[in-house]
């Protein structure tokens, strides 16, 4: 258990898997034990690059078991978060930076069924995010600049887990805190202490040779940052 009372979840994110076959893959890591498995939307705006959209997501609903987390780094997603709703999304996380009228959007993902979520990229206050958080399921702390997997850890990311995790107490409310963005076997015992109960990674276990080894090694570590 961690230190918000939900369990420890590890969300491997497919941005780093082979797209050419992307139902084995997830059956290998939803097989190794992932809780969630993370999809990666981006629009080529919002950030540099260009990934997937709504019918890949309605594809993956078909074959994968676990929840779908999916993290829109998109520049309008007032106008499109409905989209990944009705494709299937179970977790659907926009940007406090990209959305106009974020409680408004919130809103609008839970009423069409999925949980909301918020995130806040690594150059924007902890601050900016209090007041959806009694409005969302979970907040995502950006830990790299989104628009690439594999990028290096910013250290600073642990404090601001921190500061959102003694927000939340303070207001008496207990979404999932994730942390996006280099996380391996050394960063994860780090954000878990600060108070992160789910971690995504790609990198560390997609580009791994044993990725179902990887993942549960990851588990692992964070684990140790409970103690
Ligand atoms: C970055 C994405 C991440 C990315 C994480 O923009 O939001 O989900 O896939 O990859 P790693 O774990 O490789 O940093
Ligand atoms: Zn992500």
């Amino acid at each position: 258990m961690s230190t918000t009372g939900h369990e420890l979840f590890i969300a491997p994110s497919i941005l780093s898997a082979d797209f050419t076959r992307l139902a084995e893959e997830i059956q290998m890591i939803e097989d190794a034990g992932a809780d969630w498995v993370h999809v990666d939307v981006m629009d080529g705006h919002f950030v540099p690059n260009l990934t997937i959209g709504p019918p890949v997501v309605k594809a993956l609903k078909r074959v994968v078991r676990k929840p779908l987390d999916v993290h829109l780094m998109v520049e309008d997603p007032d106008r499109t978060a409905e989209w990944y709703v009705d494709a299937g999304a179970d977790m659907v996380t926009v940007h406090v930076e990209a959305s106009a009228h974020i409680g408004r959007t919130v809103e609008a993902i839970r009423r069409g069924g999925a949980s909301p979520g918020v995130t806040l990229n690594p150059g924007t206050p902890a601050s900016e995010v209090r007041e959806v958080l009694p409005l969302v399921d979970l907040v995502l702390v950006m830990s790299v600049n989104p628009g690439f997997g594999g990028q290096a850890f910013i250290e600073t990311s642990v404090a601001k887990v921190a500061e959102i995790r003694a927000m939340c107490r303070e207001m008496g409310v207990e979404p999932r805190l994730e942390v996006d963005g280099g996380i391996d076997c050394t960063t994860a015992p780090l954000v878990v202490s600060a108070g992160a109960d789910t971690l995504v990674a790609g990198n560390a276990i997609f580009g791994a040779e044993d990725p179902a080894a990887a993942l549960r090694q990851i588990r692992r570590c964070a684990a140790a940052g409970l103690v």
